[in-house]
């Protein structure tokens, strides 16, 4: 008798031959995402890059061990965590992705937290962070804090590979591995109080956002169909001469000094 893949996995598999956008010509593989369908937090990254391309995997390079160390702080275990990407395929030189890619692949997104319903989402790096909580909003004004999106607790947090390459990011970046721990492994509700960095700070519905309904909506119908067409300078407000402009993120190119050997080893492998 064949297995019956959780409805995540199936979406994954044909998901595999993605034509959605240009990056389907350049890809080795698509990379769907990777932990159980019960995962009760998820950790959102932007693209992958060279080995998560090679591998089938997210976050399995450098920056992935950054965040196993992280994760292993918030006493959080991998296994039990579902980690994906904004743009499920690698952009050619791990360049940024483009505004018609994290279009194209928008609804695969949307599908996934749909099916996962997790508590917390984890948005790592200022793409993510800026597509869920439509925001433009500098990543550093917003890690480690918790905002509130639909009855779900969304957490940003600097990316890893930021981190690797930025001293400075480091402590927030750990700093927030309490609150992690709070929000996932936490009984019941817990109390969040504005100040020392942690708040919510916005329980706007953000229909249009793309972000997944609450439990009881109606699935969307497919991935295809449910595809945003909005450019994404409207979808995340660039648009709104209010919002404060987006803060630049500097190029990865070469890690701080002051990781362990084992980050390192990965990062020059
Ligand atoms: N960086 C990302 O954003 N995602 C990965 O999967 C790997 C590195």
């Amino acid at each position: 008798m064949s297995e019956q893949l959780p409805e995540i996995e199936q979406l994954g598999r044909q998901a595999a031959d993605c034509q959605l956008c240009d990056l389907a010509a350049k890809r080795t593989q698509v990379v769907w995402g990777d932990g159980p369908a019960t995962a009760r937090v998820v950790f959102i990254g932007e693209a992958p890059g060279r080995k998560e391309d090679e591998g089938g995997r997210p976050f399995i390079g450098a920056a992935g061990h950054l965040l196993d160390e992280l994760l292993a702080a918030a006493h959080i275990t991998r296994s039990d965590v579902y980690i994906t990407n904004i743009v499920k395929c690698r952009p050619p030189g791990n360049r940024d992705p483009l505004d018609d890619e994290i279009v194209a692949c928008r609804s695969y997104l949307n599908r996934q937290l749909q099916l996962l319903h997790p508590r917390v989402i984890v948005t790592l790096g200022r793409f993510s962070t800026h597509l869920i909580l439509q925001t433009t909003a500098g990543i550093s004004s917003l890690q480690g804090r918790v905002f509130e999106r639909h009855g779900y607790k969304v957490l940003p947090l600097y990316h890893p590979a930021a981190v690797i390459y930025d001293l400075l990011k480091k402590e927030p970046f750990f700093a927030a591995a309490p609150l992690l721990d709070q929000l996932v492994n936490g009984e019941g509700e817990m109390e969040l109080r504005e100040g020392s960095g942690v708040g919510i700070l916005n329980r706007g519905p953000g229909s249009a956002s793309g972000f997944p309904p609450a439990a009881g909506d109606p699935p969307a119908s497919s991935p295809a169909q449910n595809s945003d067409t909005r450019s994404l300078a409207q979808a995340v407000g660039r648009a709104d001469p209010g919002a404060p402009p987006a803060e630049p993120e500097q190029e990865i190119s070469a890690p701080a000094e002051h990781f362990t050997q084992e980050t390192l080893d990965i990062w020059n492998a």
